[in-house]
Order: C-alpha cells, then structure tokens, then sequence
C-alpha cells in the first residue's frame, strides 16, 4: 500500500448509469482515505493508447454521483491489442498498442489501472494483467450479464426506464384495444426483459434463453381477447428469437467490441402478430433511453460501493480481480471467472417460475 501512488483509472463500452459515482467514489476513497492521486483516460482505452488523460480530484467529481453518462467519455471500439489505426471509411487496418498502452499508464506516474467495464472492457483488462499490469475490475452494464457477480450497476436504473415505459404503454394499449410492443436492450441476455416486463405487467416476455413460437403467443392474445382484455402487452429482448428462427441484426459493425448491432425483432414479431390477428399492433423501441440519464439511487449506492471497494481491492494488492457484489456483500473475484460466459437467465429460476406462475407467457 505505501508504495502506491497514483491510480489510472477508465471507462470501457457502452455508457450506462453509474458511471460517474463510480468515477466519483474511486477518487474521493484513494485522495480521502489513501492519500493516492487519481488520473483519468480519456474515452476508455483510446486515452491509455494516445496518452490522453486528466488529474480527478474532490473539484473534478463534485457533484456527478446523481448524473448520467461518464465525464471520462468512453468508447466500445478502441482494444490496444488491436487498434484500429488506418482512417474511417478506409479498409480496416489493426495494430498492437499494448506495448504504448504500459508505457503511458508508467509515464503518468500510474502504479496501475481501476477498469470499469462490461465483458469487452474487462477482457482487455484481464490481457493486461496476464503481461504484468496491476489491474482492478469494475462491473458496469445494463445488459446484467457478468458471470460472478449478481448485479451490474446500470441494470435496475435501464429496468426503471423499460418498466416506465411500460406503464404509459399500458393506458394507451387498453384505450386503443392494441397489442404494444416494447423492445428493450439486453444483447444475448434477457435480464432487462424479464425484470421489466413483470414490473410492468407484461402479458408476454421474450427473451433469448426461451426461444419462442408464435402460435402461442396468439394463443395468449386470444385468449385475454375472449376473457374481456382487449388489449396486450409484449417486452422483446432485442436477442429473442423464434425456435425456427434467428436473432435480427440490425447491422454489422467490424470495428467494434461488439460487432453485432442487434435490433429489428420488435418490428418483427408485431407485423407477424397483426397479420395473422387483424388486430392493430405497434412496436416501440425504447433503445439508448435505458442507458442515458441519472443513476437510481439502488445503482448511484451499488456503484459507490463498488468504486470505494476497488481502491481498497487495489491497495490490498488484489489484482486481476473485480468488485462484486454476492447477496449482501461486496467482494472480490477473479477477473477470469467474470468474463469467461455471458450470465444468462436460467430457465429454471424461481423468477422464471414465479412470471409464469401469474400467468405471464414466454411464447413457449
Ligand atoms: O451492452 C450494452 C448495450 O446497450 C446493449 O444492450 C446493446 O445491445 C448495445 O450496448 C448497444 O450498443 P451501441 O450503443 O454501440 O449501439
């Protein structure tokens, strides 16, 4: 611990809530209660690469637990194992900057790095600790689907907006006796759908894990048409896909973490489900709303939590390893038991159980 110094610290992936409390409780914890500066890279990974950083101190994070995004910026593109270095538009050109990377983190005076990321992020960090980098782990997406620990934070702020959405869905779906359609993010894990789909009444949740037939989910519609509820309601997981079918992909994008945008299957099940009911089906993308704006207090305490435990983890030369949260407890992990499969909803869990229970149909 007395011979740390100063810790880098960065934001990897997609931004979620959270962000900015955890940056916040980082800094306050290492200068507060460590003595221990604080630097932060610019845009994740592309900062430690080009050497862009700034000093945190109490000034820098005063005021920003409440806020949304991250004042570091963030990117899901940039892997200094494989930067990308020819010019947009041009055909694609890699490069290993792990090297330049190590030699920056050193020349800012940096004992090592606190990453704060989803599986992407922390899988490059966890390349870095295999060459010697002392490295912590922070466990950020909305998408909950981080093996080794419960929660990420982000997820119950993105399950907040989806069910709210889903509320005002709601009245206007039994006004119009529609079918409405709520696609929510998720990538290849349900988690969002699920949780906000029962916080908000869902009649249908479709998730990934359960792949889905289309006669039952009629069977469900038509089924609340003869008992007098003229209305339904569906939450899509933009990763669901029928038993004969395949995820819809919005489009490829080669030069990101996550090369596959997903998206579209909203749009799909609607029009199938209008076509052969005749009854009026619209869809609603709810898309970057669940990861923009202000952190649930939940998600601006877990990530508190999380930020102040990562400097401890730290400077108890707990490297390689990522802040987790079991039951009630903030612990530690090994960063390879965190990234090595995405955490998925198991179809035998007691809230599986319990949404079918009260008559929810996963279209199985
Ligand atoms: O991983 C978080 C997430 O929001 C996913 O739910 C979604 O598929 C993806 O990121 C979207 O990423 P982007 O903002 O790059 O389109």
């Amino acid at each position: 611990m007395k011979d740390i110094k100063r810790i880098g610290i960065l934001t990897g992936g997609g931004d979620c809530p959270g962000l900015n409390a955890v940056i916040r409780s980082i800094t306050k914890t290492a200068i507060g209660d460590y003595g221990i500066e604080v630097v932060g890279f610019i845009d994740g990974f592309k900062g430690l690469v080009e050497n862009h950083y700034r000093t945190l101190d109490f000034q820098s994070v005063s005021g920003i637990g409440h806020t949304g995004g991250t004042i570091l910026g963030t990117t899901n593109r940039d892997n200094p194992f494989r930067y990308l270095i020819s010019p947009e538009k041009e055909e694609p050109v890699y490069c290993d900057k792990s090297a330049q990377a190590i030699q920056n983190i050193s020349d800012a005076g940096c004992d090592g790095l606190i990453v704060i990321g989803g599986d992407g992020t922390l899988n490059i960090a966890q390349r870095f600790h295999e060459i010697g980098v002392k490295i912590v782990g922070v466990p950020k997406t909305i998408d909950n689907d981080l093996q080794a620990t419960d929660v990420t934070f982000g997820f119950n702020t993105a399950v907040n907006t989806a069910s709210e959405a889903l509320d005002k869905l709601h009245t206007t779906a039994e006004s119009h006796h529609r079918v409405m359609i709520l696609e929510v993010m998720g990538r290849y894990a349900g988690w969002i759908a699920l949780h906000a789909g029962i916080s908000g009444g869902a009649d249908v949740i479709l998730i990934p894990e359960i792949p889905y037939s289309l006669d039952r989910i009629i069977d469900k519609i038509k089924f609340r048409y003869q008992h007098n509820k003229k209305f339904s309601i569906i939450v899509v997981a933009e990763g669901a896909a029928a038993i004969d079918g395949k995820m819809e992909v919005q489009k490829m994008v080669p030069t990101s973490h996550d090369p596959i945008r997903l998206g579209g299957i909203g749009r799909k099940v609607g029009q199938d489900i209008e076509d052969l009911t005749g009854i009026e089906t619209r869809v609603t993308v709810l898309g970057h709303l669940q990861r923009g704006g202000q952190p649930i207090p939940f998600d601006r305490i877990l990530s508190t939590r999380y930020g102040a435990a990562a400097v401890e983890a730290f400077v108890s030369g707990q490297f390689g390893t990522m802040v987790s949260l079991q039951g009630t407890s903030i612990n530690t992990v090994p960063l390879t038991e965190a990234i090595k499969d995405i955490k998925k909803v198991p179809t035998d869990s007691d809230i599986i159980r319990t949404a079918r229970s009260i008559g929810i149909s996963f279209g199985d």
